[in-house]
């Protein structure tokens, strides 16, 4: 039974170009989908991520011309913003400090506790930490040439890596949103072809923070499905090893 409804889910979601901009549309439905999306799996419950549901006509408008007059943008009932922010790492590694202070409250503390918090105070800060003089990555590059010489060892090295890790994490979250709109009904276009310059213009975001992606939601009309969905042959992709 389950199954088949989030098969059905799964199927009715595509990504649609044109909306249908005098169909209702439920705002709240968006609110609620973005509420689920906070619940994705992320890499360590850092929640490097913000989300920004636009609700202003003109924020919509300047948004529109970011994304270079795509008919997704310029015909949706509502655009998402889903954003990455790294830079917020220290708040968050306090964020998990604070919780696990709070959870361990007045208990004597195992082995597995210690190890939580150093998860926090001495992994992240050695994962997340970046400079623009390169120090860090050089530092990092080492300290994972020596540690992972002959073991498994995490290979985050650059900011490239760390930038990855947080894209990672909310696409998850964008992908909860299309289905938990599909879910309700509704019809979404993921898009990265946007002016990421401008968008955080737009949104006043600081440079440090980066576009994930826009999501364009609405009724679609029938028209808005370009094409029919086709996908590689599955042994192509999918491996049994
Ligand atoms: C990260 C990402 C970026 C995308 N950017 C755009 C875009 O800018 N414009 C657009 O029309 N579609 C965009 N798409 C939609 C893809 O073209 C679409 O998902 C793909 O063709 C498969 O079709 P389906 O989503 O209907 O299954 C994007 C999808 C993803 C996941």
């Amino acid at each position: 039974m389950f199954t088949s409804t989030f098969q059905s889910i799964v199927d009715r979601r595509r990504s649609v170009r044109i909306f249908d901009n005098n169909a209702p549309f439920d705002e709240s439905v968006v609110s609620k989908s973005i509420a689920l999306s906070v619940l994705s799996a992320n890499s360590s419950n850092m929640q490097l991520w913000e989300f920004y549901q636009i609700k202003t006509k003109a924020v919509h408008e300047a948004l529109n011309k970011a994304c270079m007059g795509q008919s997704a943008a310029k015909t949706a009932s509502q655009l998402v913003v889903f954003v990455t922010r790294q830079d917020k790492w220290k708040e968050r590694v306090q964020w998990n400090i604070d919780k696990l202070e709070k959870q361990f409250e007045g208990k004597e503390l195992t082995k597995k506790d210690l190890r939580a918090f150093d998860y926090y105070k001495k992994l992240m800060p050695l994962v997340y930490r970046y400079d623009s003089f390169g120090f860090n990555t050089l530092l990092r590059s080492i300290i994972v040439f020596f540690m992972g010489f002959n073991k498994p060892f995490l290979r985050i090295r650059n900011h490239g890596d760390q930038r990855v890790m947080c894209h990672k994490s909310c696409a998850l979250a964008a992908q909860t949103f299309m289905l938990s709109m599909a879910s309700e009904g509704y019809d979404t276009c993921p898009m990265e072809g946007f002016d990421s310059d401008l968008v955080k213009k737009i949104l006043k975001l600081p440079s440090s923070a980066e576009i994930n992606m826009i999501i364009a939601c609405g009724i679609g009309k029938p028209e808005g499905i370009y094409s029919e969905r086709v996908r590689v042959p599955n042994q192509e992709v999918i491996f049994e090893v």
